[in-house]
């Protein structure tokens, strides 16, 4: 990460400097990232080791379970005696056991027993730990924060909320091999919807179509509103009439997508979690508070899969070419999404390093393209 000042978004030489290779690369490292469903870690009671997940975050192995309370927790999946990964071991609702040695762990992280000591060993297992990771739930998505650094101000990203009860949701979850900066630019890039989501149940029209759209800036990102979207997409015309379409993006790679018919509510939300350098998940959530949307669900998820899948072939290709060489060339209103991406992730940086709140750098304002 360069300390160079924000780049001017317009001045083309600016662009190499926002795309350092260095800083694609990095995901932001105190922010909270999906692990998955809420419903994949089980606990609460049922005791067994399907209770423990192994979870990969940022390069780190984790593992992530439900204690007997129901409480969750993410701890480093690896013993401290010998690094054994204690996914591998039991987990009685309480404490995690160590399937190479037996030494006992709480959901805090600290060794309770080491069953090998005899009583006249005077070693103190109290003092070694396993490091602990912080852990929410929210939206039905359990999101952990890797942050290790030392605690500056926790100006972190607000986690993604629903703004209505849910009557049903499919979810479906993609492994996509690229960087976490490469695919979460899928998620603010208007121009590649035309030729990458050309499916005749997305997009029926094949021509490319003047837009106009508001962005306003919000606390950790940015707005687009369309009111009265002028779609012909067989999705939003289900919902009937014209729907109120909001979508938000917010550091460090959520995209929050609110439609509104009168009382009728769906959420698509997308989020990305860095998993491995050139490893990313995408996990794609649909949310509707009309139960008669439940009958659709066979269809949904599908559509959906077939949906991000088509962002998967094309971000794993466009990876091996950034691989050769790891530049991009940012042009015209389009692709000032992905600069502010840039400038809000620069920020995020700036503002932790100096242990300062988070200024959002971006303005208002309309862009125009064809997609
Ligand atoms: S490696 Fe875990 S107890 Fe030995
Ligand atoms: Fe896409």
């Amino acid at each position: 990460m360069s300390h160079a000042p924000l780049p001017n978004p317009r001045d083309p030489a600016a662009d190499a400097d926002a795309l350092d290779p260095e800083a694609m690369r990095q995901p932001l490292g105190n922010a909270w990232y999906c692990v998955g469903r809420s419903a994949a870690f089980a606990g609460g009671g049922r005791a067994s080791a399907k209770t423990l997940r192994a979870v990969e975050l940022n390069g780190e192995q984790m593992v992530v379970g439900r204690d007997a309370e129901g409480a969750l927790f993410a701890l480093r999946d690896r013993c401290p005696h010998r690094g054994m990964a204690l996914s591998r071991g039991r987990f009685d609702g309480e404490a995690l056991t160590c399937p190479f040695h037996g030494w006992r762990f709480g959901t805090d992280g600290r060794c309770r027993d080491v069953p090998t000591l005899s009583a006249s060993d005077a070693a103190d297992f109290s003092r070694i730990a396993v490091q602990r990771f912080p852990v929410r739930e929210s939206a039905g998505f359990v999101w952990v924060n890797p942050y290790l650094g030392p605690p500056g101000l926790a100006d972190v990203p607000a986690l993604p909320a629903l703004d209505f009860e849910a009557a049903g949701a499919c979810v479906v979850e993609l492994e996509v091999e690229a960087s976490f900066d490469l695919t979460t630019l899928s998620l603010v890039d208007p121009g590649h919807v035309a030729f990458v989501h050309d499916s005749w149940w997305f997009r029926p029209s094949k021509a490319l179509r003047e837009k106009v759209k508001h962005f306003a800036p919000t606390p950790h990102g940015f707005t687009m509103t369309s009111h009265a979207t002028t779609t012909s997409s067989p999705v939003y015309r289900l919902l009937g009439g014209a729907p109120a379409v909001e979508i938000e993006f917010r550091l460090p790679g959520v995209r929050l997508e609110r439609i509104a018919a009168g009382a009728k509510r769906v959420a698509n939300y997308t989020y990305a979690t860095p998993m491995s350098h050139n490893r990313t998940m995408l996990t794609n959530a649909l949310y509707w508070n009309m139960p008669a949307l439940n009958l659709l669900k066979p269809i949904a998820r599908p559509l959906m899969r077939q949906f991000l899948t088509q962002d998967q072939q094309v971000l794993q290709h466009a990876q091996k070419g950034l691989d050769r060489k790891p530049t991009m060339v940012l042009f015209g209103q389009g692709d000032l999404p992905s600069q502010w991406y840039f400038r809000l992730k620069r920020e995020a940086l700036q503002a932790a390093r100096e242990t300062r709140a988070f200024h959002n750098p971006l303005e208002p304002q309309i862009l125009r393209w064809r997609s």
